[in-house]
């Protein structure tokens, strides 16, 4: 597995994620979904530089010209809800891509302590494809592991590219030791240095999903 973060040199991307971060910004709900979107946007131009890629000639109304387009068969997956405008952004580049989503949320027990619950899976065949899978929060890792493994039951796809905003040390140092050896790659925009007692992330944003859909 190889680990990407594209958050250097400092770039527009980095004042996407401040907006994200920030409370007084956080209270527009639209906003926040754009901008989880527009960052889905720079991953996909950055995975799109690592992908292979075939010649076509074209016809211009002047002449003919040669263009290059992707030759992997990619499907964008994600882990509802709070990667869906992710999601969309990484579509946008890839409008091709098939699709698939994976549903992941945290069931709190009594003392605080939580179990991932996975319920809804919707994948097409995955043999052979590039996968990318988006999650724009990656704490402790244990959702990415367990919606990872629930998508590549649909088939084993020649390359994952997992992609996660903000991502904690422990999340990447995690996902990094499981997979090892499998032909992954991980891209990170920014890494914060700890999760609090409930495992989010700090500074963090707070919860993506509540912040792109609500309750406030
Ligand atoms: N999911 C979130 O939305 N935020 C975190 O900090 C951790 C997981």
């Amino acid at each position: 597995m190889e680990i990407k973060q594209i958050n250097q040199p400092v770039s527009i991307l980095s004042s996407f994620i401040a907006e994200m971060r920030d409370v007084e910004v956080q209270t527009d709900p639209l906003r926040f979904r754009r901008n989880l979107e527009r960052i889905g946007e720079i991953f996909a131009y950055e995975i799109s530089k690592t992908l292979t890629y075939q010649p076509k000639e074209i016809t211009t109304p002047l002449g003919k010209a040669t263009e290059w387009f992707p030759q992997e068969k990619l499907v964008v997956t994600s882990i509802l809800r709070a990667g869906v405008p992710l999601h969309n952004g990484i579509l946008n580049y890839f409008d091709r891509a098939e699709n698939g989503f994976v549903s992941a949320f945290r069931k709190y027990t009594v003392n605080g302590e939580f179990d991932i619950h996975i319920e809804y899976i919707s994948a097409p065949d995955l043999t052979g494809k590039t996968v990318i899978m988006a999650d724009p929060m990656l704490a402790t890792g244990s959702s990415l592991e367990l919606a990872y493994k629930a998508i590549m039951a649909n088939g084993k796809p020649k390359h994952v590219h997992l992609v996660s905003i903000i991502a904690s040390q422990a999340g990447v140092d995690y996902i990094s030791s499981i997979l090892e050896e499998e032909p992954v790659t991980l891209w990170v925009a920014a890494v914060d240095d700890e999760l609090n007692s409930k495992s989010y992330i700090v500074p963090g944003i707070g919860d993506a999903g509540d912040l792109a859909y609500g309750p406030k």
